[in-house]
């Protein structure tokens, strides 16, 4: 058996020790699934809503939260703040008139980018913030010039040294100033974080080329229950009627359709015919026609939809923001397209480095061949298990699904990624009959493959 050397495996919630580096799903392929999956809450609208919840001096009762490690990492930021939190099961209370703090800690923006959601609150409510730039991570550099080109539209005044984000409401009354803000990119986290801080300026904001993602509409409309007046939220255009005061709320996060589209795949992966629910279709209408047109039939019920794969056949994809097809489903769907009749193509175009699970398919027998962020597929009769891993969390969920399908045991690693945004996946898998089991191993002798390792 040949000795490898450990390497922590970094990722966008910061470095992994090396205790979870040991976690891995172990998985055995070939089974068809059946029966039906239950969608938890989205975690890209949980994370901004539990920010936006800073807004208010009145208590919060958000419902339908995910339980994820980001989930976890975004209380532990609140409460860092001041705030009090309390959470049972899928709901968290919050109680935010304790805000008094206006600094975010390092340690904690660093293991968790979405902390950066913190900043248009905190000015808005206390006008002042001071947070650590959120670095890159695996996917791409993710830059947030346009959050704070945003901010400084609204009338921040903004320095950024070392590495660190301070940022403060000049004048006596510390309001924001409304105003017409153009984005460069649809980008989702800077339309919510001027969003959020334009609730509370003076005057009305537009913000033009505004993301249009379900996420963002979720945002908007918990908002408007706490008292904002804001209008267009899920067009390219969004206004924002600054208000003196917003109000505590209850509100319920929207199904997560990443989550929701990953079992889909499962289900079109294993040529199995599965229903999952709670999804809101018009969520999910690119990935919807992609499915269909690869072989699948999907039939709507109240609150749900029950996937029949036929023949899946090779169908190219290029990812877009919000109508487009997600950026998040394009490792899931590629792990389907290695195993498709015909050749297919898959264009990833809003990340720069969001193909890392080629590597991780190619070892398990797929036939892809990539050029920059362009890959072309020739499906394959059949993947085998191997030892892969995921190098952020939407590789490591197309580690799982191609596992399901694969010859033989596959051993997923970096699955400290899925715990940050899928609840319980393997247990959410098994229950339809698949078999998935969570390990943890010594650490010494173990092949632990290094994220982006050239297949054999
Ligand atoms: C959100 O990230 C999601 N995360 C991401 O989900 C998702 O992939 C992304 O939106 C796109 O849909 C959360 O909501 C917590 P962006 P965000 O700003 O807001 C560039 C997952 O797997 N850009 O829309 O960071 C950026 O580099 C995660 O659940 C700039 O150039 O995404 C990227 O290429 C991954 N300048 C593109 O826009 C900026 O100032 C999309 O980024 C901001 C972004």
């Amino acid at each position: 058996m040949s000795i490898f050397l450990l390497s922590s495996n970094v990722d966008s919630v910061g470095e992994v020790s090396k205790q979870n580096s040991a976690l891995h799903l172990e998985s055995r392929g070939g089974y068809s699934l059946s029966g039906d999956i239950k969608v938890s809450g989205a975690k890209n609208s949980a994370l901004v809503l539990m920010a936006a919840s800073l807004l208010t001096e009145e208590e919060m009762l958000i419902k339908n939260v995910p339980n994820l490690t980001d989930i976890n990492g975004m209380a532990e930021i609140l409460i860092s703040l001041g705030v009090q939190l309390k959470r049972s099961s899928s709901e968290i209370y919050i109680s935010p008139q304790g805000l008094h703090h206006v600094e975010l800690p390092y340690d904690l923006v660093h293991r968790l980018r979405a902390s950066f959601f913190c900043i248009g609150p905190l000015l808005a409510r206390l006008g002042k913030a001071k947070i650590p730039l959120p670095g890159g991570c695996r996917i791409g550099a993710r830059p947030v010039e346009e959050h704070i080109k945003g901010l400084k539209a609204l009338g921040a005044q903004i320095n950024i040294s070392n590495g660190l984000v301070t940022a403060e409401v000049p004048g006596l009354n510390k309001k924001l100033q409304g105003t017409n803000v153009i984005l460069d990119c649809p980008s989702v986290g800077a339309t919510e974080t001027i969003l959020m801080a334009a609730t509370l300026a003076e005057g009305t904001t537009t913000i033009n080329n505004a993301a249009q993602e379900p996420e963002v509409q979720d945002l908007a409309k918990m908002l408007n229950s706490m008292g904002a007046l804001i209008e267009g939220a899920g067009q390219s255009t969004i206004t924002i009627k600054g208000v003196k005061k917003l109000y505590g709320c209850n509100h319920t996060v929207i199904p997560d359709r990443i989550e929701a589209g990953t079992f889909l795949i499962a289900a079109a992966i294993t040529r199995s015919n599965l229903r999952i629910s709670p999804v809101i279709p018009e969520h999910l209408k690119a990935v919807l026609e992609k499915l269909s047109d690869c072989g699948c039939s999907i039939k709507f019920d109240q609150d749900g939809i029950n996937l029949i794969p036929g023949s899946i056949k090779g169908v190219d994809i290029s990812t877009e923001p919000f109508p487009g097809f997600p950026t998040d489903l394009q490792a899931p769907f590629m792990a389907l397209m290695a195993t498709a009749q015909g050749k297919s193509k898959i264009k990833e175009n809003v990340y720069e480095n969001r193909m890392q699970h080629v590597y991780e398919l190619k070892k398990m027998g797929a036939s892809i061949h990539l050029e920059g962020s362009t890959a072309e597929i020739e499906g394959v009769h059949e993947l085998k298990g191997a030892a892969v891993i995921g190098g952020d969390l939407r590789s490591s969920a197309a580690m799982v699904l191609a596992s399901l399908v694969a010859k033989g045991m596959t051993k997923v690693w970096g699955i400290n990624h899925l715990d940050r945004g899928y609840e319980s996946i393997e247990h959410k898998l098994n229950s339809v009959g698949a078999d998935i089991v969570r390990k943890e191993k010594s650490l010494e002798v173990e092949h632990f493959p290094i994220v982006g390792e050239r297949a054999a």
